[in-house]
C-alpha cells in the first residue's frame, strides 16, 4: 500500500485547508462595507449596512468575469476589466475569497518555505514582499494574515513588512490600498510596522533601479494574462528568478490547460536551464524536464475546502453550487541558501507526486505521478490516491515515457 507522506516537508496538498478566523473577519466584516462605500453610485447608501439586497447590485460582472478566469482562452489576451468598477467589486466580493484561499492553501501546505522567508526577513528586519500583477493585493493579504496567526500569541512582529505592489491597473491598486488601511485599522492591537509602495505598470517593464530582490516574490494569476514574447520572459522574469532569495518565487496561475503548461514551460526553459542552482518548493519532486509541460495532459491540484465567508457562500450559490474544490496550477521556485535539501537538483528522489485522480483502465484504476521527464502508472489503493499527494518511488509502475528530450 503507498504510504502518503504527511511530514513537513512534503505535505500532500490533497489535505483540506484550515484558513485563520481573521481571514473571515477580513471577508465577512470588512470587505462587504469597504465594496459599499467604494462602489455604491449613491452617496445616500455608503454607509448602510451591506444587505442580501447589495448581492445584486455588486455583483453585476460576477458571471463575465469568471468566465475570464475560468475558460481557456488558449493564449488569447483579456480585456482590461478593473478599469471598470462592476468588475472591480465583483472582485472583492468573490474572487477575493476565491484566489486569497489559494494562496492561504500554498502557504499552509508549505511551511518550510515560509520558514526560509520567515528566517530571511528576521535577518534583514524586513520581510519585502513583490507581488506582481497585484490586483487588490491578494496574495499579500493572505500572506499578512498567515504571518498575523503565526504570531497571534505575542501580538509582535519581529521584522517590518513592507510589500511592493505592481499592476497595469491603478484604480484596483487604490482599491487594495483603502482596503489594506481598513483591516489594519481593526488590528490596533498588534506592535507592527507594515508598509506599502505601488506601481502602475506593466509588470515587466521594470524602471532602471528597480529591485527585484525580496523576502518572497508572489506572481498570482498574472501570467495567463501576460503576452508570451520572449522579451517578456528575458527582461521582466529573468531578474526574478536568477537569484531568489528568501522564500522563494510563488506561480500560482488557473487551472487550466494553457495557464498550467505556461508554467512547466517557464520552469523548464527559463528557471531550470538558466539556474542551474535552481531548488523547487513544489509541486515537483525532481528538476528534470516537467513531463506535463506540453501535450494532452497538464500539472494542476484540486484541493478540497470549506471556503469561509458568508457573502462568499450566496455568491457561489448565485454562480451554480457551493464550491468545495480549489483549482490551480503552481510553481513555487526556492533560494538557493535554503531550498528543500533532499530534492536538490538530484533527481534520486525517493518521492513522487501523484498528479491526476483514479482513472479507470483496462488494467483496473490507476493514478497518474510525476516522475523525471515521464508520467508513470500506480494502481490505485483501496484508499484511492488523490491529485497532489505524494507517494514512494518504488510503488510506481514502469516507465511510460511521454516525450523525448
Ligand atoms: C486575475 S487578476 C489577479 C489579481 C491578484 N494577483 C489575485 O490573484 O487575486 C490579474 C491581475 O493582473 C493584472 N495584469 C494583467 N496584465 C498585467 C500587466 N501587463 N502588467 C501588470 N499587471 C497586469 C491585472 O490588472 C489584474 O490586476
Amino acid at each position: 500500500m503507498p504510504f502518503i507522506q504527511k511530514s513537513n516537508s512534503l505535505i500532500s496538498l490533497a489535505t483540506p485547508t484550515s484558513f485563520p478566523s481573521l481571514w473571515t473577519e477580513l471577508l465577512d466584516k470588512t470587505i462587504p462595507p469597504f465594496v459599499k462605500r467604494r462602489f455604491s453610485p449613491k452617496d445616500s447608501w455608503k454607509d448602510k449596512p451591506f444587505v442580501k439586497d447589495d448581492l445584486l447590485f455588486f455583483s453585476r460582472g460576477l458571471t463575465e468575469l469568471s468566465e475570464f478566469f475560468t475558460v481557456d482562452r488558449e493564449g488569447a489576451r483579456l480585456p482590461a476589466y478593473f478599469t471598470n468598477a462592476r468588475f472591480r467589486s465583483s472582485y472583492f466580493l468573490y474572487f477575493f475569497a476565491l484566489q486569497g484561499a489559494k494562496f492561504l492553501s500554498l502557504y499552509e501546505k508549505f511551511p518550510l518555505a515560509i520558514d526560509a522567508a520567515i528566517d530571511h526577513a528576521k535577518k534583514t528586519g524586513v520581510f519585502k514582499v513583490i507581488d506582481v500583477g497585484s490586483g487588490p493585493g491578494t496574495a499579500s493579504f493572505a500572506l499578512l494574515i498567515y504571518l498575523l496567526e503565526r504570531f497571534k500569541k505575542t501580538k509582535v512582529l519581529p521584522f517590518k513588512i513592507h510589500l511592493h505592489w505592481i499592476d497595469r491597473n491603478g484604480s484596483i491598486l487604490e482599491d487594495g490600498e483603502i482596503l489594506l488601511n481598513d483591516f489594519l485599522a481593526t488590528q490596533g492591537d498588534w506592535k507592527g510596522d507594515i508598509s506599502l509602495t505601488s506601481e502602475t505598470r506593466d509588470w515587466w517593464k521594470h524602471p532602471k533601479g528597480f529591485n527585484p530582490a525580496a523576502t518572497l516574490v508572489i506572481f498570482g494569476n498574472v501570467l495567463n494574462e501576460s503576452p508570451s514574447e520572449r522579451t517578456v520572459y528575458q527582461q521582466g522574469l529573468l531578474p526574478f528568478v536568477k537569484k531568489p532569495t528568501g522564500g522563494g518565487v510563488l506561480f500560482v496561475e488557473p487551472a487550466f490547460r494553457t495557464a498550467s503548461q505556461k508554467l512547466g514551460q517557464i520552469r523548464d526553459e527559463l528557471v531550470l536551464e538558466v539556474n542551474q542552482k535552481a531548488k523547487l518548493w513544489g509541486p515537483c519532486l525532481h528538476t528534470s524536464k516537467c513531463p506535463l509541460a506540453e501535450g494532452r495532459d497538464w500539472c494542476h491540484f484540486s484541493v478540497p475546502v470549506k471556503l469561509p465567508g458568508k457573502w462568499f457562500k450566496q455568491f457561489s450559490i448565485k454562480l451554480g453550487g457551493v464550491r468545495e474544490w480549489l483549482k490551480f496550477s503552481f510553481l513555487w521556485i526556492a533560494s538557493h541558501e535554503s531550498g528543500p535539501e533532499d530534492r536538490a537538483r538530484t533527481d534520486q528522489d525517493d518521492w513522487l507526486r501523484v498528479v491526476s485522480d483514479p482513472m479507470k483502465t483496462p488494467q483496473g484504476k490507476k493514478n497518474q505521478v510525476c516522475a523525471p521527464e515521464r508520467v508513470a502508472w500506480v494502481d490505485t489503493p483501496p484508499k484511492p490516491l488523490l491529485r497532489g499527494d505524494v507517494i514512494q518511488k518504488e510503488y510506481a509502475g514502469p516507465a511510460k515515457p511521454t516525450r523525448k528530450r
